[in-house]
Parts: C-alpha cells; structure tokens; sequence
C-alpha cells in the first residue's frame, strides 16, 4: 500500500514544502485499550519517529510539530512531568540518528519555561544538528500563537518608541519576521489527528492559507500510510490565495 502511495506522491510532484501536525488523541488511544494517558504519549514517539523518517524520504523541507502548548501548563502536573520526562528521553535518544539523517533540529515556543534537563538537552540537540541540510524538524514547546503574536508587537512598538521605526512601516513581511517562525515559510499543510476541528492556538499567522487536514485517526495510530493519504489528500487541492480558480488554472 505504501509503496503506491509514494509512487502516486512522487509522480503528481507537488509536495508540500512545510508540514505542520497537531498531534492529538494520546490520551484517548490510551483510555481506548485501558491504558494510562502517559502510555499514549510513549506510543505516539513511535509515530513521530516514523512520520520524521518518511518526510526526510520524501525531501519535505519543513515539519513542524505541535507538541507541548502554552495552555498544557494546565494539565495535571503528574502527566506535565511524565511528558517532560519522555521528552528528555527521547531527545537522548533519538538525536544522533537525527544527526546521522541530516536532521536540523530546532524549536519554536518559550524553552526557558522547561525544566532544566529537557531545556539543555533541547539546547545541544539544536547545536549537534545547527549544520545539517536535511529535514527541518521544529518543535513547537510552550508554545502559543497569541503568545508568539504578543511577543512580536511588544518588539515592534518598543522600536517605534525608540525611533527605530515609523508605525506607517509596520507590514506582514515586519511582523513575520519577529515571530519564532521568521526563518521558516508557511505551512503548506496542516494536520490535526484526534477527530477534532480547530487550530487550538497553533501558527495562527503563518497558516492564512494553509491546506486543513482534519483525521480521526489518534496521533498513536497516524503512521505511514495516514500521513501519505494526507499528502494525496492535499495534492488534490486548488490552492488560489484569494484568486479565481480561473486564475490560478491560467
Ligand atoms: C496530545 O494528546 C498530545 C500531547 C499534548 C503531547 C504530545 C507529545 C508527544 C507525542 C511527545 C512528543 C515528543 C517529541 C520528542 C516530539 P492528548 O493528551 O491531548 O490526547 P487526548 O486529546 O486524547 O487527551
């Protein structure tokens, strides 16, 4: 199944660039098999694994993944700490096959709100990989969209207020580039796993034209296939920004 999959990926051309997922529905894939939620966080390292592997195959530039929000502060602390926890594991662990992949690591979100292990091993994953040239892997950690958004205005005034700017100046390509994101392109597409249908404060700037994909599928259970199934799903699209469908056909 795969194979074709890739077969029909490769022979339509037109991949996206930039890959961003919320992965949600740990928790439920565990309750499903009566699990503890932290046994769904652990299987869903299994699919990031693979899905990292596949688009590094498939020479996409950028993946993005949304995986601890500004708002999972919030949860209970036990499971905040289980998640730091396998963070830091899978860091240790994971990064010199990254590194061997060509893998560039890299993070957007606030790392100094993470405890201090997974924060230096964040830190020298980013400087073991800074060189390669492969597969972009960002990480979205305390992160928040408004947060980001907030962050950039604060710049931008604080440089108006120095005169470093007139406020008729400020424009998207200004504000673009105070955002975490300012070296990345926008998302091509945009993946959530877990059946639901929002954005829950995610690249909320960066994905004005972004493709949706919206799967019911459980981060657990999003591998090889759902993942090429979701390309072909958005090859399928007419992107038109704004335009006609007329004009973008022209
Ligand atoms: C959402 O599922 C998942 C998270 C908040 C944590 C995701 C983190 C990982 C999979 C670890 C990733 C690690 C690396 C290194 C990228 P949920 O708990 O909200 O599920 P639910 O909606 O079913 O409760």
């Amino acid at each position: 199944m795969s194979k074709l999959l890739r077969k029909q990926i490769l022979e339509q051309g037109d991949i996206p660039n930039h890959i961003a997922i919320i992965m949600d529905g740990n928790g439920r894939w565990a309750s499903s098999k009566n699990l503890p939620r932290i046994s769904g966080h652990q299987e869903g390292i299994n699919s990031v694994r693979e899905i990292v592997q596949i688009c590094g195959e498939l020479e996409i530039s950028h993946l993005t993944l949304y995986t601890f929000s500004s708002e999972n502060w919030n949860r209970p602390k036990v499971e905040i700490k289980a998640i730091m926890k396998l963070l830091l594991r899978t860091i240790n662990k994971e990064i010199n096959n990254l590194n061997k992949n060509n893998v560039r690591l890299s993070i957007i979100g606030d790392l100094n709100d993470l405890p201090k292990d997974p924060q230096q091993a964040m830190i020298e994953g980013i400087n073991k990989t800074k060189n390669n040239t492969g597969l972009n892997l960002i990480l979205a950690l305390s992160y928040g969209s408004r947060q980001e958004l907030i962050m950039a205005f604060k710049r931008i005034a604080n440089k108006v207020e120095k005169g470093k700017m007139k406020s008729e100046d400020i424009s998207q390509e200004i504000i673009t580039r105070e955002l975490y994101t300012c070296d990345t392109p926008d998302p091509d597409l945009l993946i959530r796993t877990g059946g639901e249908h929002r954005i829950s404060n995610f690249l909320l700037w960066q994905s004005a034209y972004t493709e949706l994909y919206m799967t019911d599928s459980f981060w657990p259970d999003f591998r090889e296939d759902q993942l090429l199934n979701a390309i072909i799903d958005y090859q399928n699209r007419q992107r038109r920004f704004g335009q006609t469908s007329e004009q973008v056909s022209e």
